[in-house]
């Protein structure tokens, strides 16, 4: 497969969508970043790398960071994990209310902000430097360690993090999380500060698409857990999206707001595509579209 010049194709072919959508402004930091951009990399198992334009450009990865959350999870917790979260699809916003308050506090998926405010809570009762082991484990995948949190990014999302503010309090009201609100959403914001390029989320996503068992810092996943992991990512990966990609692309995948998406072809390829502006889900306009037409080019899906 000519991944190469379908990657350019598709680049020239999605530029009709390039001024629609609007990126993050919830926090300057986000709101500074020039929304013209766009980058793709599609990595192969046997480790063929394919770029197209800003590949190598870092951004902030955001909600991308639930999937590394949750892979260290599962390490530590294994099954024990889905007492405390569940694995649905939630049909609403990744920052609602609503529906954590009418389930008990016990959130729907460990994509929605809750959830993922869950897997922190473990992370900082189970590991004895959580910034740094975290960090370290995201860098030992992408084969990188200059890959960093962002701090000026965490620092404004906490001042101005009122909603998941109230998430915590929920949660906690409910006996959800067992940290203090303050350490879990701190540690929630910085995880969702790191920035990475395109090239190293499709290197860091190999680990999850070749299904081979997975020992990266000491965190292990055995091929039956990976499996079980793009299942979560395929019913739960774009919150009240999560139906509209997997019906336009047909791949297990997770996205941000700081406009990437990484999606995987299990044992085959890892994708990752970034561009700022999004649609009102909060998902990126033109990496849906991107993603839309690399698997109907290649006819290559889960379907
Ligand atoms: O907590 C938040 O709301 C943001 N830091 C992350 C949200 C996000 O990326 C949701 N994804 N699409």
């Amino acid at each position: 497969m000519d991944y190469q010049r379908i990657l350019e194709d598709i680049y020239h072919e999605i530029l009709p969508f390039a001024k629609e959508g609007i990126q993050a402004d919830y926090i300057p930091a986000l709101a500074k970043v020039n929304p013209d951009q766009f980058g793709m990399c599609l990595q192969t198992v046997s480790g063929a790398v394919y770029t197209c334009r800003q590949a190598d450009t870092r951004f902030s990865i955001q909600s991308i960071s639930k999937v590394f959350s949750l892979a260290m999870c599962l390490s530590i917790r294994g099954e024990e994990l889905w007492k405390r979260v569940g694995k649905e699809p939630s049909g609403t916003a990744f920052n609602s209310l609503v529906q954590l308050e009418f389930e008990k506090g016990i959130p729907r998926n460990p994509f929605i902000n809750a959830g993922a405010m869950v897997l922190t809570d473990i992370l900082l009762s189970e590991l004895e430097h959580p910034e740094e082991q975290f960090i370290a484990f995201v860098r030992a995948l992408c084969g990188n360690d200059e890959v960093d949190y962002n701090m000026e990014v965490a620092a404004s999302e906490r001042e101005k993090g009122y909603l998941n503010a109230a998430i915590a309090n929920l949660l906690k009201y409910h006996g959800t999380i067992e940290n203090d609100i303050e350490h879990v959403l701190n540690f929630y914001f910085m995880t969702c500060s790191v920035e990475m390029s395109c090239r190293e989320l499709a290197q860091a996503f190999i680990a999850f698409t070749n299904h081979s068992p997975f020992d990266y810092c000491g965190f292990r996943l055995s091929s039956s857990r990976i499996k079980r992991l793009n299942a979560v990512m395929q019913t739960c990966g774009f919150y009240d999206e999560a139906g509209e990609f997997t019906y336009l692309v047909g791949l297990p995948g997770k996205s941000g707001v700081g406009g990437g998406i990484v999606a995987i072809y299990p044992q085959r390829y890892s994708v990752a595509v970034w561009s700022p502006r999004l649609n009102i889900k909060g998902n990126s306009v033109m990496g849906m579209k991107a993603l839309e037409l690399l698997t109907t080019r290649t006819q290559e899906s889960i379907f």
